[in-house]
């Protein structure tokens, strides 16, 4: 569903991004690991098409569709929905305001939605990401990306900065809708895999991938030996973990 074929991308006059290739395919869940710095946000701008993520190489193919020029909104239309790692502040911006153009076409939908991850009504009438807390931040942008219902989620580090309880419900949420549905997910702990169930797992160092595999298998030797284990990986080429 998703193909990034040979990407190289450079931001503010550096490759942050290096011949990297990786592949969805419909229903299935990916997770990205990878060091701070490694590109995996990076990664995400670009598959949305922020134009400070410039594409020097390669493509990226959203349903069989060559997307690598597209413009935003029509990538957005095509069916890709993305929750950033660090979403502003928007004063006089209610969450309610940007979720209540679903409530007509799917209020049940949305209320189990809101339920489901603690969500208020006092929660929806405050200014969006202003003074939230970690927790706050992430529950409301799961629940904007999900109220969407897009094809394809793409979700940046939905576990940082999230305490127990609320990794908890963020983790069932997006297992429940990636049941259905397809995405790939970045994170660098590995911490939302408590409850979600990945298909495959990569790791991203320096731009590229150095690994791909079972996901907690990968998980697994990184919280024993560190990111430094994935570099090697890198330097030996050894690039499946089964
Ligand atoms: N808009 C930007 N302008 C300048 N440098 C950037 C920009 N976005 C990312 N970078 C740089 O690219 C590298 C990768 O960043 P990022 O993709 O955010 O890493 P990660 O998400 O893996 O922690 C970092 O060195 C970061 O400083
Ligand atoms: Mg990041």
């Amino acid at each position: 569903m998703l193909r990034i074929e040979d990407l190289t991308v450079e931001v503010a006059g550096r490759t942050v991004i290096k011949d990297l290739t990786l592949e969805v395919p419909k229903g299935e869940t990916h997770v990205l690991f990878g060091p701070n710095g490694s590109g995996k946000s990076t990664l995400i701008k670009t598959i949305v098409g922020f134009s400070d993520y410039r594409v020097v190489k390669g493509r990226i193919y959203f349903k069989d569709r060559d997307i690598t020029d597209m413009p935003i909104n029509e990538r957005i239309r095509l069916g890709i929905g993305v929750a950033f790692q660090n979403p502003p502040a928007l004063r006089g911006v209610k969450l309610k305001d940007l979720v209540s153009g679903f409530l007509g076409r799917a209020g049940d939908e949305l209320a189990s939605l809101t339920r489901a991850l603690n969500i208020s009504n006092e929660f929806l009438e405050r200014d969006l990401n202003v003074n939230f807390s970690g927790g706050e931040v992430k529950r409301s942008e799961i629940l904007q990306l999900l109220a969407q219902r897009p094809e394809f989620v793409l979700i940046d580090e939905p576990d940082s900065g999230v305490d127990v309880e609320n990794l908890e419900r963020i983790g069932k949420v997006l297992n429940s809708y990636l049941s259905g549905s397809t995405g790939l997910l970045i994170t660098h702990t590995g911490h939302i895999l408590r409850y979600l169930n990945a298909t495959k797992g990569h790791v991203i160092i320096h731009g590229t991938i150095a690994c791909s595999g079972n996901p907690l298998r990968i998980l697994t030797q990184i919280l024993h030996e560190g990111y430094g284990w994935c570099e090697k990986c890198l330097l030996m080429g050894m690039r499946e973990l089964h």
